[in-house]
């Protein structure tokens, strides 16, 4: 019976140990992935995945691919997440439309959700509604943000 336990607990040890190893060749393995996925068209901000396809078009047109590929138009929350998709907007030196507008209600910027927006960017004197008719966000290639026609054509970036 003693001899049993032992066994039995030497043979879980040797399991625990197998799985240390594949762990870390997952890990090591996965870290590689996230830098050839990211190149060039990618930036990863935490858990968040920011990406373009070149892909341009109307905000809608935008909101629809992210939504089909899985993911969701990109909803900068904080400065670091900005930052990445600045760095998007910098390669391609051509401003996106972000996932955050005020269509709802004029002056009250939501993201996708509803929720409204936790961090902004704004160009000075934006948002200025110009013409009464700016219900989208684009990010200029400054990083700033201005509110535009949600019909205009932009670059896409996603969050995953
Ligand atoms: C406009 C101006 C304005 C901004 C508008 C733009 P346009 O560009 O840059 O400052 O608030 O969103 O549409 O129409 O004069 O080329
Ligand atoms: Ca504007």
């Amino acid at each position: 019976k003693g001899d049993s336990g032992l066994s039995e607990i030497n043979l879980v040890k040797r399991q625990v140990s197998t799985l240390e190893g594949q762990l870390r060749a997952l890990q090591s393995s996965f870290s590689k992935y996230k830098q050839v996925i990211t190149f060039p068209n990618g930036r990863i901000v935490g858990e968040k995945i920011f990406m373009t396809s070149g892909y341009e078009g109307n905000f809608e047109s935008l909101k629809q691919r992210c939504s089909q590929a899985g993911g969701q138009l990109a909803s900068p929350r904080n400065a670091a997440e900005n930052t990445a998709i600045h760095q998007i907007v910098a390669l391609y030196n051509k401003p996106v439309f972000i996932g955050i507008n005020d269509i709802q209600t004029e002056g009250r910027f939501k993201y996708l959700n509803g929720e409204n927006i936790v961090y902004s960017n704004w160009e000075p004197r934006e948002p200025n509604n110009d013409k009464g008719a700016e219900d989208c966000v684009e990010v200029y290639t400054s990083g700033k943000w201005n509110d535009k026609s949600c019909g205009e054509r932009r670059l896409i970036v996603c969050e995953f």
